[in-house]
């Protein structure tokens, strides 16, 4: 692998001739996607359809048919389709945060799903197109869920096992869920996670009425069981068969339901179906991933957002790849458990994100290299634009200067990669994601939405693709709003720059969006937990530059007449947020202030305290309704610790 300068600040990476001479991918993938849709067409027809579609494509902006009147079913594509050849295959290896392990084959993984699709089915009564919610830790019962789920046709709501109360019972309500699966415990750091208490109190937090809780047994912790209403995963399966006739569905049945944040206080159900978003994710996971045989392939993501669905579930298994699944952090019980593991477990291909590794970097080399992490061959980031600084460490330390890196741009929305180098077809620079995949199409439109050919802009997908949203649970002029208003083609939120290459840098989001330590987090809904807390009358909250996890927040506060903070209140504020949301959405630090920068008409000026924030001089303070805040926000924010100059001695 040779590194060429290209320009002062920026290098080109290309894989070795070994790489690409062994590589599956087709070396005329780029030319096979001139015509588009010829191109989805060959792709889905990797996938096994009970009957075939008549039409690829049916665009009516922003209404999307794929594969018009196609049926086929998600979990028999993962599963079933592999049987005869790889059966024995191992599709999961797993750790738990415990030590313990399981290798479970692609025989015994079918079994279980249809034994638990046969309980939910007959013995909980879900119907196809009920949705259903999860909230379980990192175990392979996580998996068999949310394949049982699709098996049977019904929509899985997987809500990540970080998040609150409040935030559980609200996509209860919001999903109108019926059933939820959960477990007795999972395992972080050495505690014990309460999931089942959570759940038991979001229950009785939600207006929607839950019928049925199934509990996975595992960490063996004391809970609560209401009798009637919890039933043991174990017993359910027992005595169920281990077949079950996958439920035929329609292309555009929806197959899942997943939360995120947006720019209100309230998350989005994002919508995704099912022929078209397999499609992709089977393609994707195969081009990117440069996917063999052979390959042990971990994608580091939790199963509560979009990667862990795409890119630990439904690609992977789609493409019969063996996966390891691993319940825990990077540092817990000690920093090198990410390196034990690729040493353990052989792992090939190693997926994660900037954050994780801008902590790996922080914590020394020592970790890496006191394993045998040889078995790599190729790694990957997602979730947040990558510094060139831990881009060269990874590729160096990880890497050991032989593995390709593929820098992987997508959303939630957009279902699978959008954007990526493909490391047998092109070369990599540190920072880019690179150019759209075969299939994809992007522009960098300016603010008018004209495309601009060099430079900076406002990312844009510029065409239709299988695994796009198809819409936001329930909210359709939220759906239209959000992504469709502002341009005529999809607008992805992100700011973006584009060299005459052709490659995207991108640069993060323009909205009232934060993205910490690669979660997306609304500066509303922080908000609104804040002004909910007792003595807080407003706050305002932006993002700022953090080392380590991308961006924090930052949150300002103004109390209630006659409340004054304490040497405590600053900590309750942000431990109360941890709790009406969840512990990702804590603010790094909160400044007191009489009044916030506002327009005559009352609207907060975000850009003031966004440039307070990175020190940058306040624009244009005209149209302020009284300009010397500004001075008084600088001021108290120049006593708060986080703002404090480090001493260099
Ligand atoms: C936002 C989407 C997609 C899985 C994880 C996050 C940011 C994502 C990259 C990247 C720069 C990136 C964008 C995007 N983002 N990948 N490779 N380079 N930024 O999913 O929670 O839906 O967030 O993450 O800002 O809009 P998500």
């Amino acid at each position: 692998m040779s590194i060429d300068t290209l320009s002062t600040d920026q290098y080109r990476v290309t894989a070795s001739d070994k790489f690409k001479d062994q590589s599956p991918v087709s070396q005329t993938l780029y030319e096979e996607a001139s015509d588009r849709l010829k191109f989805w067409e060959k792709q889905a027809q990797q996938l096994h359809w009970h009957c075939p579609w008549n039409t690829t494509l049916e665009w009516n902006r922003p209404v999307a048919t794929w594969f018009k009147n196609g049926r086929l079913n998600a979990s028999e594509n993962c599963l079933d389709v592999h049987l005869q050849d790889h059966g024995t295959k191992v599709a999961i290896i797993w750790e738990g945060e415990n030590g313990t392990q399981r290798r479970i084959s692609y025989q015994q993984l079918t079994d279980e799903v249809c034994q638990f699709a046969h309980a939910l089915k007959n013995q909980l009564n879900v119907q196809k197109g009920d949705r259903v919610t999860l909230y379980m830790p990192m175990i392979p019962e996580l998996v068999v869920a949310v394949l049982a789920c699709a098996r049977i046709g019904a929509i899985h709501s997987v809500v990540f096992g970080g998040f609150s109360v409040d935030s559980l019972a609200d996509r209860i309500d919001d999903s109108e869920s019926n059933i939820i699966i959960t477990a007795d415990g999972g395992f972080r750091r050495g505690h014990c996670l309460p999931l089942k208490d959570t759940v038991d109190q979001a229950i009785e937090k939600a207006n929607h009425s839950v019928s049925k809780v199934v509990v996975v047994t595992y960490a063996q912790n004391k809970i609560h069981w209401e009798a009637g209403r919890d039933l043991n995963y174990h017993d359910l399966i027992k005595e169920a068969p281990t077949t079950l006739a996958p439920e035929s569905m329609d292309s555009e049945d929806p197959l899942f339901i997943l939360y995120t944040s947006g720019t209100t206080g309230k998350p989005k159900g994002i919508v995704h179906t099912t022929g078209g978003y397999l499609t992709h994710a089977k393609y994707s996971t195969k081009t990117v991933f440069d996917l063999q045989d052979n390959d042990i392939y971990w994608c580091t993501a939790d199963v509560g957002w979009i990667t862990g669905h795409t890119y630990l579930i439904y690609g992977p298994l789609a493409n019969a790849a063996t996966v390891f699944m691993m319940e825990g952090t990077p540092d817990f019980p000690d920093k090198d458990r990410f390196w034990e593991m690729i040493d353990r477990h052989k792992v090939t291909i190693f997926y994660t994100a900037p954050t994780a590794i801008r902590s790996f970097m922080k914590w020394g080399d020592d970790y890496v290299t006191r394993h045998d992490i040889s078995s790599l061959r190729l790694l990957g980031t997602v979730g947040e634009p990558i510094n060139p600084e831990a881009w060269q460490w990874y590729h160096r330390v990880v890497g050991k200067s032989k593995c390709p890196i593929v820098d992987t741009w997508w959303q939630t929305e957009t279902g699978g990669i959008m954007i990526s180098n493909i490391p047998a077809l092109n070369d990599m620079k540190p920072g880019c994601a690179g150019l759209p995949l075969p299939g994809i199409s992007a522009a960098i439109l300016d603010n008018d939405g004209q495309p601009v050919s060099e430079g900076g802009g406002l990312l844009s997908l510029t065409e239709p693709w299988p695994s796009m949203l198809r819409g936001i649970w329930g909210d359709e002029a939220r759906f239209k709003e959000t992504y469709w208003d502002r341009f005529p083609t999809y607008f992805a939120g992100d700011g973006a720059t584009i060299d005459d290459d052709g490659y995207i840098m991108v640069l993060g989001r323009v909205d009232d969006v934060l993205n910490v330590a690669g979660h997306r987090i609304g500066t509303m809904e922080v908000e609104s937990a804040l002004v909910a807390c007792d003595g807080v009358a407003e706050a305002a909250v932006v993002g700022i530059a953090d080392d380590i996890k991308f961006q924090a927040i930052l949150a300002f506060v103004i109390l209630k007449e006659g409340v004054f903070p304490d040497a405590d209140t600053e900590t309750q504020l942000i431990q109360n947020v941890g709790r009406q949301i969840g512990a990702i959405a804590k603010p790094k630090g909160i400044i007191f202030v009489p009044d916030l920068p506002k327009t005559r008409s009352g609207k907060i000026m975000r850009r003031v305290l966004k440039q307070l924030a990175a020190h940058e001089t306040v624009g244009d303070t005209t149209t302020l309704a009284s300009p010397d805040i500004v001075n008084i926000i600088q001021d108290n924010m120049t006593s708060h610790p986080l703002f404090q100059v480090k001493s260099t001695s």
